[in-house]
């Protein structure tokens, strides 16, 4: 269904059916899943590209691809197309005992585009899984339990993956539950506010400290046997490594044999203006997990790695050891065979670079004025707008992010805060975002900020 490419608000937000629904809702699913309060959620009815209809019959204009999800654009009537051809077909199959040709299309065409000799798949349903799948691989090749990640990492919520996210707010209530193997080193961010040392100092002593993690554990019970890391940190704020660290930690696990892992499944397929992140830096990875824009919305994710790291598993010998029931679905790879199509025809990835980094200078030229604006950052569609509390740095401004975000909604625009604090709005719109929008939503998010100014100053 085609929809206006900007916002027409209609109700007062959230509008009468979105209430009475986030209150039927409250009686059916567990309170801590879904946030509802007086201004929150809007319950989505369909989409189209960058347009999202509500169930009030508002239009909004996405800046999150629901999750880094649609990054195609919602309802891509080609990906949609190849759903629902393959669902008249054939709508599951058996992943690991009978599968459906098409699994060895999506392998094969993973294999060709991810880069270096990336080249054996395994499949999964979600991002979690496939990191799970990575730490699993890697104990397999290395035999090592150990794991070194990231300050603000976020690499999902399963058990397997929750060892090696970082934020203490979902470790914490599970802490009796994740084994100690998993160690935080600080993320080196290459833009933080009010740094102290140069980029390089900083990449130096976080790889000193990695090296020096990796040896004390060598000496123990639990020697490490991966690092795990986003190439750009998504969840937690379009952080960008320092330049050289990525290539620093490939050494490291090359010196010391362990996996180094990069968890694409935020940055992955075009995100940050390359089909996967690390080629920024042609840094290639021993594994490299894929989920979210994979498909643009059916769940479906992998984890591609080296093929010597992957025949470590060995044969199945009739029951494999790691599978799962929606392992390789059918329709999910031929949204997946359909996504890559696209994506070459329209040569989305760079779309993203060139579009992407006008949106971050129009943010930047228009926003930097305000006094609780931080750093403006990012790669790509992966853009982070940090905000701060002037008079105390140390004190994370959620309560403006959260502000912003609410105000944004009322006036069309679907944004999301992030990061460890929330305190950062995190742009990730669908990567065929066009400029008349990105310069709606600017001009949109300049006149919010003047209000926010105003009553600051009041
Ligand atoms: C980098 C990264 N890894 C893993 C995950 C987990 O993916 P999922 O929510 O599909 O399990 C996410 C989700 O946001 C992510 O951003």
């Amino acid at each position: 269904m085609k929809l206006p490419s900007l916002p027409v608000i209609k109700t007062l937000i959230p509008g009468p059916h979105s209430k009475k629904m986030a209150s039927d809702l409250r009686r059916y699913e567990c309170p801590q899943i879904t946030y509802i309060d007086k201004d929150f959620p809007v319950f989505w009815e369909s989409a189209d590209l960058c347009s999202i209809q509500d169930v009030d019959g508002n239009i909004y204009l996405d800046l999150t691809a629901a999750f880094g999800v649609a990054n195609c654009g919602h309802n891509n009537p080609v990906i949609n197309r190849a759903a629902k051809k393959q669902m008249d077909k054939l709508t599951h199959g058996m992943g690991d005992v009978h599968p459906t040709p098409l699994k060895i299309d999506l392998a094969r065409e993973l294999a060709r585009i991810t880069p270096g000799n990336l080249s054996l798949s395994i499949f999964s349903s979600s991002g979690s899984e496939a990191v799970d799948t990575a730490l699993k691989t890697a104990f397999m090749a290395t035999g090592k339990p150990g794991i070194i990640s990231f300050e603000g990492a976020y690499h999902g919520l399963t058990l397997g993956a929750l060892n090696a996210t970082a934020w203490e707010m979902f470790r914490k209530p599970f802490a009796p539950l994740l084994p100690s193997i998993h160690h935080i080193l600080p993320f080196p961010d290459c833009s933080p506010v009010g740094r102290q040392l140069t980029e390089d100092q900083q990449c130096e002593r976080i790889l000193a400290n990695t090296r020096q993690t990796v040896k004390k554990q060598a000496k123990t019970s639990q020697p490490i046997g991966s690092i795990m890391i986003e190439p750009v940190q998504g969840r937690g704020g379009s952080r960008i490594p320092v330049k050289g660290f990525l290539k620093g930690l490939r050494d490291i696990a090359d010196e010391y044999e362990l996996l180094l892992i990069f968890d694409e499944v935020y940055t992955g397929f075009g995100r940050t203006g390359n089909w996967f992140a690390c080629e920024e830096e042609k840094v290639i990875p021993d594994l490299l997990c894929i989920g979210k824009g994979m498909s643009n919305g059916f769940p479906i994710s992998a984890c591609i790695g080296k093929r010597k790291v992957m025949d470590q598993w060995g044969p199945s010998q009739g029951e494999a050891i790691h599978t799962s029931t929606f392992l390789g679905h059918p329709v999910g790879c031929a949204m997946g065979l359909a996504t890559i199509k696209e994506m070459e025809k329209k040569n989305i990835p760079t779309q993203s670079r060139e579009n992407g980094s006008y949106f971050l200078n129009l943010l930047n030229s228009t926003l930097r004025k305000y006094d609780f604006v931080g750093n403006i950052r990012g790669r790509g569609m992966m853009i982070g707008l940090e905000l701060i509390n002037p008079g105390s740095l140390n004190v994370p401004a959620t309560e403006t992010a959260i502000q912003i975000v609410k105000k944004s909604l009322k006036k069309g625009l679907i944004l999301l805060a992030s990061g460890e604090y929330s305190n950062i709005l995190c742009l990730t719109p669908p990567l065929v975002i066009t400029r008349k929008q990105i310069d709606f939503s600017v001009t949109v998010l300049n006149e919010i900020f003047t209000e926010i100014s105003k009553g600051r100053t009041q």
